[in-house]
């Protein structure tokens, strides 16, 4: 029995020991990024939305679709917040660059494609192989700090932004020739090595409107911050309904308890004096 004992205490240690060690190793990999939209009360930013909402026009697009997301939520409030007429003029100038993926949006008549209006949804966009961007900030949530209590994923994010930001960010410079294809070595991408390019986001390569820096680290949080948001847009209405929640089961529990203390007060009382 003893010898059970032992041996069981031995595996529940040697299995935390390997769960602390993985949990160090994740931390290394992906460090944390603040975001606004993090914690329980945390919202989107709509400034910084906005701003990723350019990086991902300017150049995430040319590989990257979005066809989960139609234009019209841009306007959506708790999200980029554009006015009506911006996102008209925003769909109307978007250029859709692979046709095939999108055959709605070709003009029959002249075989390009026609003008997007807000009902529309992002293209799609296949041809280099880049996946949708719709739901990847959830898609790679368990990347950062799922190795550690639930609650540190409630005050410090799911972690989807924080990997796309870290993977933006990882690369080394070095490339090599994989069959055929060029392949970019990356930190943060499982196997290290990707097909996305390493001049995929660079310093400088938008320029905000609102003057904020736009060296790659902040470029690339400011597209994952839209990229969660595109991938959770009622975010922030979900955690204020919470909130509500919470604060009227509160309520409701003290009057219950207050009613079940009067209405045993009597035989309470009763029970005292025998
Ligand atoms: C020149 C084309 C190109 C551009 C520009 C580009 N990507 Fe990519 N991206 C790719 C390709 C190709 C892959 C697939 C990589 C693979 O599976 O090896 C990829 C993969 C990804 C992934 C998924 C990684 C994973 O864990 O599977 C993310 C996230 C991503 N890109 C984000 C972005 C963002 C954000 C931008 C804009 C700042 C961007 N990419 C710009 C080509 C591009």
């Amino acid at each position: 029995m003893i010898r059970k004992l032992t041996l069981s205490a031995l595996a529940v240690a040697a299995l935390l020991t390997a769960g602390a060690a993985r949990a160090q190793e994740a931390e290394a990999h992906i460090p944390d990024v603040p975001f606004s939209f993090d914690g329980p009360f945390g919202t989107y930013d709509q400034h910084q939305l906005q701003r990723g909402l350019q990086v991902y026009t300017e150049v995430c697009s040319t590989c990257h679709g979005l066809e989960l997301v139609a234009f019209r939520t841009l306007g959506d409030r708790g999200g980029p917040n554009l006015p009506e007429d911006q996102v008209k003029a925003y769909a109307a100038a978007f250029s859709v660059n692979d046709l095939t993926s999108n055959p709605e949006y070709v003009e029959p008549a002249t075989g390009n494609a026609r003008k997007l209006v807000p009902s529309d949804h992002f293209p799609a966009n296949n041809a280099m192989g880049a996946p949708d961007l719709s739901v990847m900030a959830k898609a790679r949530a368990a990347f950062h700090g799922p190795y550690k209590l639930g609650i540190n994923q409630l005050i410090h994010g799911i972690g989807g932004p924080q990997y796309i930001v870290a993977l933006l960010t990882g690369f080394t410079g070095e490339t090599k020739d994989l069959a055929g294809t060029t392949v970019y070595e990356n930190k943060i991408f499982p196997g290290g090595w990707i097909r996305m390019p390493n001049t995929a986001l660079s310093d400088g390569q938008v320029t905000f409107a609102d003057g904020a820096p736009n060296d790659v680290k902040h470029e690339a949080e400011d597209v994952a911050a839209f990229l969660m948001w595109a991938a959770e847009p009622h975010m922030d209405a979900r955690k204020q309904t919470g909130f509500v929640s919470v604060f009227l089961l509160i309520i409701l529990t003290s009057l219950l308890y207050l009613t079940n203390k009067r209405i045993w007060a009597g035989v309470k009382g009763k029970k005292k004096q025998a």
